[in-house]
Formats: structure tokens, sequence, C-alpha cells
């Protein structure tokens, strides 16, 4: 990928009409990039006016209900079923986990997909994250939405939560998710490498814990930089945390994101404005000032004052 500054773009028509097809990207184009979240379902998106994507990303409820910390230590208190059930026990991750309409969400993302283009290798496509059974039935749903091929991935953790039994029975450590497209293979920046269907679970440490099912950003991050170019546009449907949102802006892309939880949605808005801020910042001082005051008040006022 080429970057170009804005001045080289003006004085070239050749460029600019090259910017069409993706074969460059301009560096105001990158400043450019934009992410959104609605405190709002994504059925209503209409309103809203948001672009059409190249990728979208969701992460859908499990409709586990309230089973949600079935085979997870916190079920008990402190871990240890001697010391009787958590108030975690008989709970829902969250209260819109258990009737998740997965048509109205296929039908959504078909229709925000941008449509096939002519050439091959720009193609959309969308990335699911599921529990292992929904799979079966996002396969077969997808199609009645045009969307009729799929690659399966697994996400590799070298960790589980499903320790309680862990003695008696095999034990869980994988995510799963689905690659949803039409009919041309999706966009696909693989650097000349292989990208194998299993890929490593990388933990995130560095984040802000918001939502529990939230996605670690690395992992969101190479599934974008491997989908969609810079100044592409990503949505994720059901965005929690702003996790998706997030890692586009780590890597340029505009995003935008709904979630009908007003305090995800707080928490979640208030991460990526300090994120925004924490990137422009580097871009313009060269190190994050606002970050790095919290982190050491004391430090600034002995400078500021
Ligand atoms: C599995 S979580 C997503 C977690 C997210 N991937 C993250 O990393 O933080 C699904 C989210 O979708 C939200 N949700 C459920 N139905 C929705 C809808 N119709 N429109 C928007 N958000 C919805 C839930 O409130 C929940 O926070």
């Amino acid at each position: 990928m080429k970057v170009i500054d804005e001045n080289t773009l003006q004085n070239n028509s050749t460029l600019t009409a090259n910017i069409t097809t993706g074969n460059l990207v301009p560096a105001d184009l990158r400043v450019r990039a934009q992410q959104k979240l609605f405190n709002d379902h994504f059925q209503n998106y209409k309103p809203y006016s948001i672009p059409k994507a190249q990728l979208v990303i969701a992460d859908i409820p499990y409709n586990v209900g309230k089973n949600a910390y079935g085979s997870n230590p916190s079920w008990y208190i402190e871990g240890d079923n001697k010391n009787g059930e958590s108030k975690l026990a008989n709970t829902e991750f969250f209260d819109t986990d258990k009737d998740f309409r997965i048509t109205e969400f296929l039908h959504f993302c078909s229709t925000m997909l941008i449509k096939e283009p002519k050439a091959t290798g720009k193609a959309p496509c969308m990335i699911v994250f599921c529990e292992f059974e929904q799979q079966f039935e996002l396969i077969e749903k997808a199609k009645k939405y045009g969307l009729n091929r799929y690659i399966n991935l697994v996400f590799r953790k070298n960790f589980s939560a499903q320790v309680l039994k862990a003695n008696m029975r095999v034990v869980g450590n994988c995510e799963y998710a689905l690659i949803l497209y039409r009919d041309k293979l999706p966009k696909f920046n693989n650097d000349g490498k292989m990208v194998f269907n299993c890929l490593d679970w990388v933990k995130d440490t560095n984040s802000q814990k918001i939502h529990p099912t939230q996605k670690p950003v690395a992992v969101l991050e190479k599934l974008i930089k491997i989908f969609t170019d810079e100044g592409d546009v990503v949505i994720d449907p059901v965005a929690g945390s702003g996790s998706t949102l997030i890692a586009a802006m780590n890597c340029n892309r505009s995003a935008y994101g709904f979630e009908i939880k007003k305090p995800f949605y707080n928490e979640a808005s208030k991460w990526i404005q300090e994120r925004k801020t924490e990137i422009e910042e580097i871009k313009r001082y060269g190190w994050a000032i606002t970050n790095a005051s919290k982190e050491n008040p004391t430090l600034f006022n002995v400078f500021s004052g």
C-alpha cells in the first residue's frame, strides 16, 4: 500500500482516479477515518445513514441465557463450590443474551455490505464470532441473504474458563467464528503468507475491561488488516465494549457500531474518545500527554506550575 500526500493528490488527476480503484490511499483519507457508536438496536440503522461496509465484524449473543457462567469458577464464591454460589450463578452475561434474532442480523449485514465489485480481490465479507452450534444455523440462514459461502475460523486459547470438573472431562479452549461472503473471495491482504483458519487467541491485557465477552483488540486488528484496506469501512452491529471500533481506529479504518445497553455504550464511548485523543496527541506532539498526566499527575503539576 502506497500513501500519498494531499498536494500530490490535488495536482494529479491520475492519482485521484486510482484512489477509487483502491490502489492508493491519500494521507488525508487516513486522517479522516472516523468511528461512531450508536446507542440503539442495529435494526434501527436507517436514520443514521452510515456508509456500507467492506467488513462486518459481529460477536453475536450466544443465547446461553442463565447458564452464562455454567462451567466457570465464578459460579461459586472465590471459585470454590464449598463456599456456595456467587452472585453470578444462574445469571446471564447481559440481559439481551437470550432472544437474539439471527435473521434480522443477517438481513442487516447483507444490506450493509458493499455490493460485490466486478474486479476480483475486492469483495466484502462478514466475520461472526459465535457459539459452536450457532455456526450451523448461521451457515444455512446466511444463504437466504445471498451469503452463500463460508470459511470457519477457530481461535486457540492457552487457557480455559471451563475449569469446573476439569479433571473429569475435556474442557473447551477455543472460540469459533465464520467468515461469510457472497460468491467472490473477499479482499485478502496476506503479505504473501498463508493464513491458517486456526489462529492464536492473543489475551488482551492492555485494554480496559468493559464487557463480559469482550474480544481482544489484537485479534480484531489482525482480521481487519487481512480483509480491509486503510480507509475502508468496518461495521459492528453488536459492539459491546466498542473493541471493534478501537481496533479499526488503530488500523486507520472507519468504523460504525450499535450497542443497546446504555452502560456498555457509555463505557465504550468513553474508551473510543480516550483512544482518539491518545492517537491525535501522539500524531501532534509525539506522545500522549493526557494519558501521561493522568498516570503521573504529580509530575505534571511540577512542570505546569
Ligand atoms: C457478545 S456481546 C459483544 C461483545 C463485543 N464483541 C466486545 O468485544 O465487547 C453482544 C452485544 O450486543 C448487544 N446487542 C444485543 N442485541 C442487539 C441489537 N439488536 N442491537 C444492538 N446491540 C445488541 C448486547 O447488549 C451485547 O452487549
